[in-house]
């Protein structure tokens, strides 16, 4: 069999364990119980975000499992981001010691810029007009993200949704190197080109909507998710595993990191146990061939904004 690795080096020399917890949408009386339920199960890596809004929530499921011995502070590898409001230099270290004092840590071990594109300060989360939208160049927000490093407040600093040109733009630029690019990754959009595109520099894949979102809000006319397609539910049978656990996988198998989401303790076990098989090469060709690079989530509605990313 061969063996996909647990953890992924950084090029900071961290490493990353290549399964995490996805939260966005956990809502607040079910995140707590959730994440417990990860650590305990053995997921030692965390994504969430200040948008997500329920840091406090996680906070406090990580302050009981440190509490009751669990885990340790430096065992877990916590994620948040940095959201389009505060892209501003001056707003990101406090943006970040506000994330720390809801999730009741002194550090992040990654800390990514959630979006390129910036909206105004004192605007909407989710502005419905481009006269919230602010120039802020994700270059500034950056020198911000090393200051947080310097700071000791974040380990390692990455991206989110950003292309290649813009990836370029920040390593032509920075003192720091970004260590993650965090992206929609999944058998609709296998992101093939920008994967190697990143590992060619050195920088970790993490895949977000590794499900596709299966049964929740997608753009507009997407295709049926991969793990209701009956050959891969057939195929799972084989390997006596669910249609989710091959997808997931198969992601691993790309050599990038996954955050599934769930807040369901069958789910949150049924997606972690995906290191004891393998699968085989043409089941991997079926897997690629569904790629169509259609996206579950893409922000549309921001495609006007000049730093927009896709
Ligand atoms: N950087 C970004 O811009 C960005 C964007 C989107 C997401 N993310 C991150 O990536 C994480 C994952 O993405 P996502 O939450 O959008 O989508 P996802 O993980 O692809 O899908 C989550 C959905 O799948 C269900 N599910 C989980 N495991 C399942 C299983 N084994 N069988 C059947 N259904 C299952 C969950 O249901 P239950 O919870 O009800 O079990 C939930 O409805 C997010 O939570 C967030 O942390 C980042």
């Amino acid at each position: 069999m061969s063996c996909v690795p647990k953890v992924l080096k950084l090029n900071n020399g961290m490493t990353i364990p290549t399964i995490g917890l996805g939260t966005y949408k956990s809502a607040e009386n079910e995140v707590r119980e959730a994440v417990k339920c990860a650590i305990e199960v053995g997921y030692r890596h965390i994504d969430t975000a200040w948008f997500y809004g329920n840091e406090k929530e996680i906070g406090s499921a990580l302050s009981e499992s440190f509490r009751n011995g669990t885990v340790k502070r430096q065992d877990i590898f916590m994620v948040t981001k940095l959201w389009n409001n505060f892209h501003d230099r001056k707003n990101v270290v406090p943006k970040l010691r506000e994330s720390l004092c809801s999730l009741g840590l002194d550090y992040v071990d990654l800390f990514l810029v959630h979006w390129p594109f910036a909206f105004k300060e004192d605007g909407c989360t989710l502005p419905t007009s481009s006269s919230d939208y602010s120039d802020v160049d994700y270059l500034e927000t950056w020198e911000g993200m090393e200051e947080c490093v310097r700071e000791g407040l974040a380990k390692s600093i990455g991206l989110s949704n950003f292309n290649e040109g813009q990836i370029e733009r920040v390593l032509g630029h920075c003192r720091i190197k970004p260590v993650v690019n965090q992206v929609e990754v999944n058998p609709n959009n296998n992101q093939s080109g920008l994967i190697k595109f990143c590992k060619d520099r050195d920088i970790v894949v993490t895949a977000f909507c590794p499900l596709e979102r299966i049964g929740k809000s997608r753009e507009p006319g997407y295709p049926t998710a991969t793990v209701l397609d009956p050959k891969v539910i057939e195929m799972g049978k084989k390997y006596n595993k669910t249609a989710a656990q091959v997808v997931l996988r198969y992601l691993l198998s790309l050599g990038i990191t996954i955050i599934p989401k769930s807040v369901t303790r069958s789910r949150i076990v049924e997606n972690f146990e995906i290191f004891d098989f393998d699968l085989s090469d043409d089941d991997i060709c079926y897997l690629k061939s569904l790629n169509k690079n259609i996206r579950v989530s893409a922000m549309v509605q921001y495609k006007d904004h000049k730093h927009y990313p896709f």
